[in-house]
């Protein structure tokens, strides 16, 4: 049985209070919030039994209020890059505004992790809902998004819906950075990580896929077997990961992603309906950024697994359909598993 309970989190500088939701299990305890449907914290067990929270964010709703990069975020109407904030749909053009060099990222100015969603408590978790208007952040129709969190013992599903009145792009994950040595430990190098993806999608200098679906093989974007992150990051890949696997585009249920921390013991495994997860090492993170417990956050202090349609395939044919159109339903679901291994 888990347990929900909730408590106030602040007010928006508008004066409407956000609350934060706490789901307890037997070994896992997180806290979300209706601003943006944030996770906040995660706290699981190590193999001795000690307790850590595995993700990054803020003690205070203003950390969240301020621009920060998406701490634990749910992330729409469309996550990642849409090449020059451009599209096209049944032959009208759409520009959307510009916040990351050339494009447009996560959903625009302000995005879903921006906004103040409805809570409702449901079995073993809570269900936040909002309404994204026809013509906001430059998207067509009026989008009704639903994102439930549940957890059942070790595992956290996160389930997103939508209904629109008219045709749109649409791509929603949650943007969750974890450290399985808990946040505010400086690197991430002795993490040993593996994706389950025969293809990746290589990007330009701007990280807009170049359209080619590579193959892995013979190429440092290889994870089927674990790698060291450290060995991995620190002699090859200097940069860190910042990009798409391609998955199944089957919308099963299907093991993606797994990584495991030898020194607590902590395995988390990932799996997903969605065709792609975004690797990402959290290479822009710098340390300035005030943490949670005084944290600060260094770059490679932190992974995201963010599953998710591709980068971009909105303007890519040969990329999975990014388009809901009215009468479908967009649904979505993917498992966050936090175990411990010897
Ligand atoms: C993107 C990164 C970006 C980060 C924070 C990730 O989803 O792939 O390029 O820096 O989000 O915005």
């Amino acid at each position: 049985m888990t347990q929900v309970s909730s408590e106030g989190f602040g007010t928006l500088p508008d004066g409407r209070p956000v609350r934060r939701f706490t789901l307890s299990s037997d070994s896992v305890t997180l806290r979300v919030l209706s601003f943006g449907a944030i996770l906040t914290s995660l706290e699981t067990k190590d193999r001795d039994g000690q307790t850590a929270d595995i993700v990054l964010g803020f003690d205070n709703l203003e950390g969240y209020i301020n621009k920060h990069p998406y701490f634990g975020a749910v992330i729409g109407r469309v996550a990642n890059r849409i090449a020059e904030g451009k599209f096209s749909i049944d032959g009208k053009d759409y520009q959307l505004p510009i916040n990351n060099g050339p494009n447009s990222l996560h959903g625009g100015l302000k995005g879903f992790d921006k906004v103040l969603w409805t809570p409702e408590v449901v079995p073993n978790g809570v269900r936040f809902s909002m309404t994204s208007a026809d013509g906001e952040q430059g998207y067509p129709g009026e989008l009704k998004v639903w994102v439930t969190y549940v957890l059942n013992g070790e595992e956290l599903a996160i389930n997103y819906k939508a209904k629109t009145t008219k045709t749109t792009p649409i791509n929603l994950t949650n943007h969750s950075y974890f450290n399985l040595a808990g946040h505010g430990t400086p690197k991430i190098y002795d993490h040993e990580v593996s994706i389950e993806a025969e293809s990746y999608l290589p990007v330009d200098k701007t990280l807009i896929p170049t359209g080619e679906i590579a193959s892995v093989m013979n190429t440092y974007f290889d994870l089927r077997n674990p790698v060291l992150l450290g060995s991995h990051i620190e002699n090859k890949l200097t940069e860190g990961f910042d990009h798409n696997f391609c998955l199944s585009f089957s919308k099963q249920r299907s093991p993606c992603a797994r990584v495991f921390h030898q020194p607590s013991g902590r395995l988390l495994e990932v799996e997903t309906t969605q065709p792609g997860i975004q690797f990402y090492t959290a290479n822009f993170l710098d340390g300035s950024l005030k943490g949670k417990e005084g944290a600060t956050y260094p770059k490679h202090s932190a992974f995201c697994l963010e599953t998710q349609n591709w980068p971009n395939a909105v303007n890519k044919k040969n990329f999975p359909d990014a388009l809901l159109r009215p009468g479908e339903e967009y649904n979505h679901t993917t498992w966050f598993k936090f175990s411990v291994r010897q």
